[in-house]
């Protein structure tokens, strides 16, 4: 027997219809959003990936359509023929095809539902936990559809784009060894070799190296790196990355290809025409001026340096800090109305960031008042004025501490405050590039130094000869593409020179014997004739949740995880019987949070 598909095919999407298709007959497949029953006249609304559109059972029109209509619940998936009508003055702007609905003769039910556990609306007050259980619901959602489909555009946008500009698209392997980015590796047990693990790429750092080395020139893949790491909203353990990597180019050339690849996109899904190059700051500026490497610059409120002012001040907080070394700088408020409570709430804010308190003065008509004013004379009111650019009606906040402490608190204190006072203007797309990062990065607790980006990055050529010196002064040809705040790319020129790299990993405490161990196959490649390359790699899914205006990276993946790196849905992480452990040649042996094993 011919099935309803052999004798039946659609005509268009649900969500295409628009006033251009009034009198047309359609045949449309799709889920019931919603049913209203109005006693003789009936509506359902019907959903699919392109939208929705409202369908009307008349009993003027068509009996049979309308009894069997009668039964459909929300979900059920059904088929629906009829004809095109205009809604006349019921047009509707809740829906793209409001100004029309479907005068339905057939329905046909594909498969009914149960009662979904939520309902599948937009405007969902559903807890997210239960949404990502039932997560193959949550995706019938607007929100989440059209976020997708961005995805999939964007993914072809970039595909053309890097093709057009000479770049192979190739895979790299995701069983592989340790990938040094700093994040904690997932790990797979080798079931042929008893005891040895693979590890899954936290980049594909490596291989693109060597793909350089063996001429391919300009590789990109847009590529899956999984990284066990702390997550927060803009973190996922399994991600996504448009990754390249080019040879016998400068930085320039990169940044070029970015933001010509930035430029496609942002006309390719929003039609908007970015700037012809983006703003550039080393990252001494950013932090100078921002307080963090990933400045939103949607907004002014920089942070300025008060030193000078304040050094022989009568607050003894800020005078001894700066005997001591270390600095003030603070933020001028803009005419605003902090109450002490919400400066109270500010100080709390900041002392998460390791600050001992926030010190502030009100500006007003007739001279400061409130917090820290007492112990400032006219004349240090006066310099510090005119350097805060402080005016009537204007707070102002300072945090005195050393530099890594005041940088931290008052760059997130700026990013709060502008959250807090509006002072973004959520519809700019702000880009910029923080370039001229330091190489190395002091850890404090372990006595020693990480590659700030990674190992493979190569200095400034200025810092080549006596780098061992002064490691924390060594500045690396890196750059981070930051937007509106988020870090969306990062990437370098890498070390081509096998000397220059045994030297880096040297100052990274690693051993030869380690470094062979670890990169032996790097080393050893980079004596077989390196082309001079470089690359970069872009947050997919941190681009996504940009474009799309999305709060979390979770609306922008299909099947993402919690913040405890939990797949509700499928129950991952879970427990694997004995018989796949023995075949892996593991015992489970779990410890109890005092280290004790059970
Ligand atoms: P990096 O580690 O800076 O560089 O990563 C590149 C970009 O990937 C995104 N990203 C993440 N997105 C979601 N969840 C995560 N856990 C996560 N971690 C990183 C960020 C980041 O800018 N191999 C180098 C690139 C290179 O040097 O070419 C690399 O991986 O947007
Ligand atoms: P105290 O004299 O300790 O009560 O501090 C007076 C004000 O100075 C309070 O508003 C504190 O928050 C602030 N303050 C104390 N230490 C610092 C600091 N290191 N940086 C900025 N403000 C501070």
């Amino acid at each position: 027997m011919a099935s309803y598909l052999d004798e039946n095919s659609r005509t268009c999407m649900c969500g295409e219809l628009r006033a251009e298709h009034e009198g047309e007959e359609v045949t449309l497949f799709g889920w019931i959003a919603n049913t209203r029953d109005l006693g003789g006249l009936m509506f359902a609304d019907l959903r699919d990936r392109a939208g929705t559109v409202q369908v009307r059972f008349d009993p003027d029109y068509n009996t049979d359509a309308l009894e069997l209509a009668k039964t459909l619940r929300n979900e059920w998936c059904v088929a629906v023929k009829g004809k095109v009508v205009s809604r006349g003055e019921n047009t509707t702007d809740r829906l793209s095809t409001g100004a029309v609905e479907v005068l339905a003769h057939e329905v046909h039910i594909f498969s009914q539902s149960k009662t979904p556990p939520f309902p599948i609306r937009d405007d969902t007050d559903a807890g997210e936990m239960l949404r990502l259980e039932y997560r193959y619901l949550d995706l019938r959602r607007g929100h989440l559809q059209r976020s997708l489909i961005t995805r999939s555009r964007v993914n072809m946008m970039v595909r053309n784009y890097l093709e057009e500009s000479g770049f192979l698209e190739i895979e790299t392997p995701f069983l592989t060894k340790s990938t040094p980015e700093g994040a904690r590796d997932y790990l797979v047990p080798s079931r042929v070799h008893p005891g040895q693990f693979y590890a899954l790429p936290q980049s594909p750092q490596i291989f693109k190296q060597l793909l350089m080395i063996s001429g391919y020139d300009r590789y990109f893949q847009i590529v899956r790196c999984f990284r066990d790491e702390d997550l927060r909203a803009d973190r996922q353990p399994e991600f996504t990355q448009i990754d390249m990597e080019l040879s016998f180019i400068t930085p320039e050339d990169i940044i070029g290809v970015c933001e010509g690849m930035m430029r496609r996109v942002f006309k390719g899904v929003l039609e908007l025409d970015l700037p012809e190059s983006f703003e550039r700051i080393s990252y001494d500026e950013a932090m100078r001026r921002f307080g963090v490497d990933n400045p939103d610059m949607r907004f002014e409120l920089e942070i300025v340096d008060v030193g000078a002012e304040v050094a022989s001040s009568g607050f003894k907080v800020f005078a001894d800090t700066i005997a001591s070394g270390d600095i003030v700088r603070g933020l001028c408020v803009k005419g605003a109305s902090l109450s002490r409570k919400d400066i109270s709430a500010l100080e709390d804010f900041v002392k998460i960031y390791g600050a001992q308190g926030l010190a502030w003065a009100k500006v007003n008509a007739d001279g400061w008042s409130g917090g820290v004013s007492k112990f400032f004379d006219d004349a240090e009111r006066a310099a510090l004025a005119a350097k805060m650019g402080a005016e009537e009606g204007d707070v102002l906040l300072f945090v005195a501490a050393k530099e890594s402490v005041t940088c931290a608190s008052l760059g997130q204190l700026r990013k709060k405050l502008g959250a807090q006072l509006g002072l973004i203007d959520e519809q700019a797309f702000k880009f910029c590039w923080v370039v001229d990062f330091p190489m190395f990065e002091y850890n404090e607790d372990e006595g020693r130094y990480y590659a700030m980006h990674h190992p493979f990055t190569s200095p400034r050529p200025e810092f080549f000869e006596a780098m061992e010196e002064d490691p924390a002064a060594v500045r690396a040809q890196a750059y981070d593409l930051v937007l509106n705040g988020n870090e969306i790319a990062g990437g370098s020129i890498r070390i081509h020179d096998g000397d220059v790299q045994s030297r880096v990993f040297k100052m990274l405490d690693l051993t030869e014997e380690e470094a062979r161990e670890k990169f032996g196959f790097l080393l050893d490649a980079l004596t077989y004739g390196t082309p001079p390359h470089g690359g970069i790699a872009f947050g997919m899914d941190r681009l996504i949740m940009l474009l799309t205006r999305s709060p979390s990276l979770r609306d922008v993946i299909a099947f993402p995880k919690t913040q405890r790196a939990s797949d509700l849905m499928s129950k991952a992480p879970s427990p694997v019987d004995e018989q796949q452990l023995n075949e892996l040649h593991l015992a489970a042996k779990l410890k109890t949070k005092s280290g004790e094993e059970e």
